[in-house]
């Protein structure tokens, strides 16, 4: 598990070379920026049991696709269609969510905090609101401007088979361990909002 998350740490690392993300990025600018968030997702987790599974899956679609730069969050525009269109959008049921937390840190620092951090930090607290670990997260992702629902297909299809899905994996430098881990989260997390 531990290591999932260690994997996923330097896979958005790396997709940022120029940028290190860092624990305390907005420490001068949005000191209270987790504790924000993590009310929001607590808020929500509340009245929406699927809220935590909705998150950590958004935050995987984002990281795939990429790197964890928000794309999948960016609307549909003239004749892009976004991420968040394209087939495999089903259970990305959870935006509001980050909307409301961007609306709820922004009202506290302006055009400071970006919405990948944001997606990031919720992914997190999602997590540990379902009783799973919790793990610090390196800020300091920038948001990115292109968002194709083409590219969604780089996502692993339900239908993969365990050798599919492990190739996929280690093309984002994920290992079958932190397959198993994400797998074996996002199904607790289900299972635990919809029993
Ligand atoms: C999901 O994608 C389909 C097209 O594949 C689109 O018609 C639908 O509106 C999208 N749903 C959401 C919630 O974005
Ligand atoms: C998975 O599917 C691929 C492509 O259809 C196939 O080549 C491979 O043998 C399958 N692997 C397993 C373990 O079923």
């Amino acid at each position: 598990m531990a290591s999932m998350f260690i994997s996923l740490l330097i896979f958005s690392f790396f997709f940022f070379l120029g940028t290190p993300l860092s624990s305390n990025y907005y420490q001068n600018t949005c000191p209270n920026v987790e504790s924000i968030i993590k009310k929001v997702v607590s808020d929500a987790t509340r009245n929406d049991k699927t809220a935590p599974a909705g998150l950590l899956r958004m935050h995987f679609h984002d990281c795939f696709i990429r790197g964890c730069d928000g794309s999948v969050l960016l609307n549909s525009k003239g004749k892009n269609t976004a991420e968040k269109d394209g087939p495999p959008n089903v259970s990305l049921h959870a935006f509001y969510v980050i909307d409301k937390a961007k609306k709820a840190v922004e009202s506290v620092c302006p055009s400071v905090v970006s919405c990948a951090d944001i997606l990031a930090l919720a992914a997190r607290d999602a997590v540990v609101l379902a009783g799973g670990p919790s793990w610090d997260v390196p800020k300091g992702r920038k948001d990115g401007r292109i968002s194709k629902a083409s590219d969604t297909s780089q996502l692993p299809a339900p239908t993969f088979n365990i050798s599919q899905l492990q190739q996929s994996f280690s093309q984002r430098g994920l290992s079958l361990e932190d397959l198993a881990a994400l797998s074996g989260w996002l199904y607790t997390i289900y299972a635990r909002a919809f029993h």
